[in-house]
């Protein structure tokens, strides 16, 4: 057990917190957004900054870069955008004036150089220096290569005249198990100084997760009951209905563990169950995240096949073409954190597709009875539930769980803003706090490499379900 991470808590003590980021940025950014022809861009980026645009978040003379390999124009890349009503032309047209397309080969050396030639010049003209935010919207397999040419042609040095700093931005997945990891990692370190990576968990920038800590930290009352004494079980569950989507050849090598239980759903347990930050800067945040990571007890060879169990839904084989394939589409285990807060309570982490429900939510048992239990629903249908045992009306002695539900939607008119926003605003303003530290990657993947190499050598335990089915009914582990 390590209790040297783990100060006494002062209960009702919230950690002080960092600014609004409504502050005014004092210096403009370069978004280089390498990929901006791709699904990520389409979906997410573009939608995003079309929404900070909109809001006058993005301060004057921000700028894109769009990197790409074929020859692409703006017109291009906003068409799906224009053909969507609920884009407003003028700021569309706005948003495509600070556009700027770059064809480049990536596996051509001096195509970085022109980049960087091409960013110099940009800052030139507008005679002052932006932040160099390189977004790598990518395949994983290109990340190494592209981060060594980078820092080979100097774009890790940042504008060269005064301060603009250059940030790489990237997505996961960071290396596909412990080894991979640590090789990435050590490689994305020759190049960049830590706070210039902005790791990219996209779960981390949801709102709703950031209320987990709004929620822990104001809420004393219980705060005091977040302890081994009053917790029974802790249950992390990630459910979709959909299935790989097209995204056969990513999901073949990769499966429900390393997707989403290896980054999601470990930082959502930090989160969690971390000890109080001394505050809620990066460094604190990051710190208590990782010391929760480090009090989980790897599991080892042998213990595998009690705590982890996975199942594949029974259409997959035919959609990604691979009769024999044993990728998992669901996957559950089961975790110990050895630190005097939560030792003895057993952790779940459960996730799957092609389930019967869409539902993000973290789940406190508490002791007592079975029904009394608090949920952090992150989404969809945002809120918290806390169900209590009350007395039956009449005259009788008999009790029945009942709800208190709180909904984000009832409650306040404003909806949540896209994780993305989020993402690409900290980033400009250079703050670390929602984005994954290389130390908490490769912890979180020293707890999942024995799994990973367990379920490599023999899949005979795969189970195979019903599209539909609910993931309650494939989490049978015990605990
Ligand atoms: C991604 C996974 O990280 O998260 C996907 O690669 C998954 O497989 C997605 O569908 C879920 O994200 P969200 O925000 O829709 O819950």
């Amino acid at each position: 057990m390590n209790a040297a991470h783990h100060p006494a808590i002062t209960v009702g003590a919230a950690p002080s917190a960092t600014p609004p980021h409504t502050a005014p940025l004092h210096l403009a950014s370069q978004f280089v957004i390498f990929g901006l022809t791709g699904d990520l861009a389409r979906k997410k980026l573009l939608p995003a900054l079309y929404a900070l645009l909109a809001a006058g978040l993005l301060p004057d003379s921000t700028h894109i870069v769009g990197v790409t390999r074929r020859a692409v124009t703006t017109d291009d890349i906003l068409s799906p955008l224009r053909d969507n009503p609920a884009y407003d032309p003028p700021t569309l047209d706005r948003l495509a004036s600070i556009i700027h397309m770059f064809q480049m080969d990536l596996t051509e050396t001096s195509d970085y150089a022109k980049l960087r030639a091409f960013l110099d010049a940009q800052e030139a003209k507008y005679g002052q220096c932006f932040h160099r935010l390189l977004y790598l919207s990518m395949p994983p397999q290109v990340f190494g290569p592209v981060v060594d040419a980078l820092a080979a042609s100097g774009l890790t040095a940042g504008c060269p005249h005064t301060t603009g700093q250059s940030r790489l931005l990237i997505e996961k997945p960071f290396g596909y198990d412990l080894a991979s990891a640590e090789e990435l990692s050590h490689r994305i370190s020759a190049a960049f100084e830590e706070d210039q990576i902005f790791r990219i968990d996209h779960y981390l920038a949801k709102d709703t997760v950031q209320n987990i800590l709004a929620f822990r930290f104001h809420n004393p009352f219980f705060q005091a009951a977040w302890d081994r004494q009053h917790v029974a079980r802790i249950i992390v569950t990630s459910s979709e209905t959909i299935g790989v989507e097209g995204r056969a050849a990513f999901y073949e090598s990769t499966g429900a563990l390393r997707d989403v239980i290896q980054n999601h759903q470990l930082q959502l347990l930090a989160l969690a169950t971390m000890e109080t930050p001394a505050s809620l800067s990066a460094d604190d945040v990051h710190a208590a995240k990782l010391a929760l990571l480090s009090d989980i007890t790897p599991p080892t060879a042998d213990t595998v096949s009690d705590i982890a169990i996975r199942g594949q839904y029974a259409t997959y084989r035919a959609e990604v073409d691979n009769p024999h394939s044993a990728t998992e589409t669901f996957a559950a285990i089961r975790l110990a954190i050895d630190n005097p807060r939560w030792h003895g309570v057993p952790v779940i982490l459960a996730t799957g597709k092609h389930l019967a429900e869409k539902t993000t939510h973290i789940t406190f048992q508490f002791k007592g009875h079975e029904a009394n239990q608090l949920t952090l629903r992150l989404e969809p249908n945002e809120g918290i539930e806390f169900d209590i045992m009350v007395k039956e009306p009449g005259l009788t002695n008999a009790v029945h769980p009942a709800a208190l539900d709180f909904h984000y939607d009832t409650h306040f008119a404003a909806p949540h803003p896209d994780a993305y926003q989020r993402i690409l605003l900290d980033a400009m303003l250079g703050d670390r706090t929602l984005f994954v530290t290389s130390a908490e990657t490769i912890q979180s993947w020293r707890i999942i490499d024995p799994i990973v190499g367990e379920w490599a050598k023999t899949a005979t335990d795969l189970v195979q379900y019903t599209p539909g089915t609910p993931i309650d009914q494939l989490c049978t582990l015990a605990g």
